[in-house]
């Protein structure tokens, strides 16, 4: 008993979260809906955990014109209106270190204005460390404020050395395609180490997406049957009930393929298939993760129409109500070949993997809110109970829940009560809310707190990226010129028949 006491505390203290270091952000898009939604109540939550250094401030550049005052008004809205009821003291000493700087990106002398302010709040709050610059904006504006801070040497840790750190973390897309996506490192690369680049792919800063390597490589009892020998297939999904939203815009020109599958969808892949690595560090962990998405076997354009399903939403019922068609939304195509709906089969050619499927599919204004990732083990090789018994006998499955009601699902056979030899499938469920008793943190909170400390595990390395477009080639090349085999589903319904996929 003691012994698990002392096992548990020193868990405990192992667990208690670093806090960043003094360190200033500069938001370009502060005024945008990322920023509001995401970045701002998140540092206030790592703020009011004491995650954050009180040497702190975070200038907010944007376009649109606004006092500071103005600016600090809109940031406390957001956030009382994403964290409920919060501690005013607390919530007025985080927005004292907010800034707002109004210029055009493109303009030479935003940058000048931003320096100088920069120098000035360097010592008022006695800022330094680390320096973040933060794209909330169109992957389009990427190469112009790169270069543009480039410029000005604002990449670079300051001549006075007051700053050892210098980050820049961006959004997705990372690219529209293969070709893209080369041009855009070139271009990041020329003012920013890859070392200094934060991609984020907010799915890897889920607590839910980060438990599949805990679970994977802190128990000793999956590892030996995490292989072809025993599994039969894995599915990953993402289903979403909402639509396009006011995206329509971006997601026209994007569709599923790009602002799903190559990224959330692909790199759960990762998380569920690839080796162990030796440690966590960041770029050990980000190998493996490379190899694995160059172990996928190369789409056949011959067989794209056994391989990817592709679908879009029409007018169907949400909820009880109308809801409109993908191509009656505001500001959407009416002949749109933008996907909304994709599934998939790959295959991963490697010892471990060799001819297991794993199906993928996300889709939008389907019935729920929900993602998953089930492993599907092999039947039994024998059954020692009658014929009709096994038939009805199902396989086991392990699912994990990322979200909603996150939690953790093994579905056994066990013997049903009574005098016959009778099976009956059973759930073990783990509620991961229920368990560990907190609230989920949001995604953006770790990462944001990661880029602070410097730790680049869970943002998507410039390789991944690049396996991942040269992988999706063929598909995107096919379904630009042609909108061959598009299918449709009513909205609110579970997408479009795909008989080749266990969906
Ligand atoms: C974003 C996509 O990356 O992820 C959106 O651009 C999508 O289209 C969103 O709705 C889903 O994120 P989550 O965390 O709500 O599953």
């Amino acid at each position: 008993m003691a012994r698990i006491e002392a096992v548990l505390q020193k868990q405990e203290l192992l667990c208690l979260e670093a806090a960043a270091g003094p360190g200033s952000f500069v938001v370009f898009g502060a005024s945008g809906d990322l920023a509001h939604r995401k970045l701002y109540p998140s540092l206030f939550e790592l703020f009011r955990r004491d995650l954050m250094s009180r040497h702190f401030y975070l200038v907010g550049c944007a376009r649109s014109r606004f006092e500071r005052d103005e600016f600090r008004e809109s940031v406390k809205k957001t956030i009382k209106l994403a964290l409920g009821n919060v501690d005013q003291s607390k919530l007025g000493e985080f927005l004292d270190g907010f800034y707002y700087l109004s210029g055009d990106y493109a303009d030479p002398d935003t940058y000048r204005q931003l320096c100088k302010l920069a120098a000035e709040l360097d010592e008022k709050h006695n800022v330094n460390g680390t320096r973040i610059f933060y794209l909330a904006v169109p992957a389009t504006l990427y190469e112009t404020i790169t270069e543009k801070v480039g410029e000005l040497n604002l990449n670079c840790p300051t001549i006075s050395g007051r700053f050892q750190n210098v980050r820049l973390v961006i959004e997705k897309p990372f690219g529209q395609d293969l070709e893209s996506a080369i041009e855009l490192d070139a271009k990041l690369h020329k003012y920013f180490d890859e070392s200094q680049v934060y991609r984020i792919d907010h799915y890897l800063g889920k607590d839910t997406v980060q438990n599949l390597l805990v679970f994977r490589f802190a128990n000793s009892i999956f590892e030996p049957v995490w292989n072809r020998d025993h599994i039969e297939n894995v599915q990953i999904r993402v289903a979403e009930k909402v639509g396009i939203e006011h995206r329509a815009g971006y997601y026209d020109k994007t569709g599923a393929l790009r602002d799903m599958f190559q990224n959330h969808l692909l790199q759960m892949l990762t998380m569920v298939a690839m080796e162990p690595p030796p440690s966590f560090e960041a770029d050990q962990v980000r190998d493996e993760k490379s190899k694995l998405l160059r172990s996928v076997r190369p789409i056949d354009p011959s067989r794209l129409d056994r391989l990817f399903v592709r679908a879009q939403y029409g007018p169907g019922t949400v909820d009880g109500l109308p809801a409109k068609g993908y191509r009656q939304e505001d500001g959407i195509d009416p002949e749109s070949l933008a996907e909304t709906f994709v599934a998939a089969v790959l295959y991963i050619d490697n010892w471990r993997w060799k001819g297991v499927p794993f199906y993928l599919c996300t889709g939008k204004r389907l019935p729920r809110k929900l993602t998953e990732i089930i492993i599907n083990f092999k039947q039994v090789p024998h059954s020692m109970f009658p014929q009709e018994e096994l038939e009805l006998m199902s396989a086991n499955a392990l699912r994990f829940q990322i979200q909603p009601e996150e939690g953790l699902y093994m579905s056994l056979q066990a013997k049903r009560p009574g005098s016959k030899i009778c099976t009956a499938a059973l759930d073990m469920a783990v509620d991961y809310q229920k368990v560990f008793g907190v609230r989920m943190p949001e995604a953006y909170e770790r990462l944001l707190l990661d880029c602070m400390l410097g730790d680049s595990t869970l943002f998507t390395r410039h390789d991944s990226v690049i396996a991942s477009w040269e992988l999706l080639a063929p598909v995107l090349k096919a379904w630009k010129t042609s909108g061959e085999g598009l299918q449709f589903y009513p909205a609110g319904t579970q997408g479009p028949a795909c008989p080749d996929f266990p969906l």
